[in-house]
């Protein structure tokens, strides 16, 4: 193959799809015939599903991960008044839901060698007011959770683990999710556990938590037709419940070929001059649901074209910290205030990172980058 047909991409959804093309198609029509498209069996069993495999008591679906972070403030009612402490360094949707219900963010700085909040610096920000903190495990690598929880327990916070782009990982040997007060998941299409459409979870073992959410995310009605609170319409589809259980099954599989995919880039790239290649913090289990890796020297956008040009496509998660964003100017934040996010948001670079991605094309991304950096 000549250089100019090579083409790899960041991620490839479609062969995966591939490799369980009959099991899904099958799932998908025993659905379609059953006329029961909202709610049910399959929903409920899918819950229970999460729920086994998370290590906690009760899983309840929703729409998405933005509405499972939603859901979950709003049933340990933070809303007006409250601070939530999260990272700069992250989705929208993290701090979004935090402005939704009505509270503000709190942002505090990040760890340059893990992309998670700096632990170090987080109970500097803690006020009277703070109620929450919003961990996000970035990129699929845990924040260390013993810290964390020790932390939240000696000031009486909230905790709600962002595990979007983390489903699967653990911390201690236990599964992400389970540690805090709260665990909420997104099975968007590209996440480790990805539907096809939109989809999320929020996992807990606090029954009271469970059936609260339960009551938001249906228009705050327990009795039909009475609504007891102003909640929301977040359910999860049977087609996508059908899709994620049997996607559920191959989980720790893709897992650990992301895994390797990582062992790999990390063996051949840790030692390439201007790079800094992400690091585990020993008690996790990562997932890599990105290979994010920096580019020193003000050189990012460089070696990205570069590696463009040779057919390797990368993503830039995140360009711009969360503090800096023109939706956040009122909470008067400046640039230089959080120099980590805002150093770290000039350097990443996602490499091509999916289970499927073959030993050929690691290589040839391996061997680009090397090639472009001399
Ligand atoms: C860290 C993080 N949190 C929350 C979300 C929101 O998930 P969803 O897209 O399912 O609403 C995402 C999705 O990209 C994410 O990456």
């Amino acid at each position: 193959m000549s250089k100019s047909e090579i083409s790899i991409p960041a991620f490839d959804i479609k062969q995966q799809y591939a490799s369980i093309q009959a099991e899904v198609s099958a799932a998908v029509l025993e659905v379609l015939a059953s006329g029961r498209y909202i709610g049910g069996l399959v929903v409920e069993s899918f819950e229970r599903q999460f729920a086994a495999y998370t290590g906690v008591r009760e899983c309840v679906a929703c729409n998405s991960g933005t509405d499972a972070l939603y859901l979950a403030l709003r049933a340990f009612h933070i809303g007006k008044g409250d601070e939530v402490i999260t990272t700069p360094f992250t989705f929208i949707a993290t701090s979004e839901v935090i402005s939704a219900v009505g509270a503000k963010p709190v942002f505090v700085d990040i760890d340059a060698t893990t992309f998670n909040l700096d632990l170090q610096q987080l109970k500097a920000a803690i006020t009277p007011k703070t109620k929450a903190i919003i961990p996000v495990h970035l990129f699929g690598q845990p924040v260390d959770m013993t810290v964390l929880m020790n932390i939240a327990q000696a000031h009486n916070l909230i905790v709600i683990e962002d595990c979007a782009q983390s489903t699967g990982a653990s911390w201690g040997g236990q599964k992400l999710g389970s540690i805090g007060h709260i665990g909420c998941f997104s099975f968007y299409p590209t996440k480790n556990l990805g539907g096809c459409g939109d989809g999320g979870a929020i996992a807990t073992n606090d029954p009271n938590i469970a059936a609260k959410l339960r009551l938001l995310k249906e228009h705050g009605q327990k009795t039909r037709y009475v609504y007891e609170e102003i909640g929301i319409n977040s359910r999860l589809d049977a087609i996508q419940a059908a899709i994620l259980q049997i996607k559920l099954r191959y989980l720790d599989i893709w897992n650990r070929q992301r895994q390797a995919i990582a062992s790999r880039y990390q063996q051949f790239l840790s030692q390439v001059p201007g790079i800094i290649t992400p690091k585990e913090l020993a008690g996790g289990q990562g997932v890599w649901n990105q290979y994010t890796i920096r580019i020193l020297d003000n050189k990012r956008d460089w070696v990205r074209a570069q590696l463009l040009e040779r057919g390797v496509n990368t993503m830039v998660y995140y360009p711009r910290p969360l503090h800096l964003q023109p939706v956040y100017k009122s909470l008067g934040y400046r640039p230089g205030q959080l120099p980590v996010a805002e150093q770290i948001s000039q350097e990443v670079l996602s490499l091509p990172m999916f289970p499927e991605l073959s030993v050929e094309d690691q290589d040839w991304v391996i061997y680009s980058l090397k090639d472009c950096l001399g």
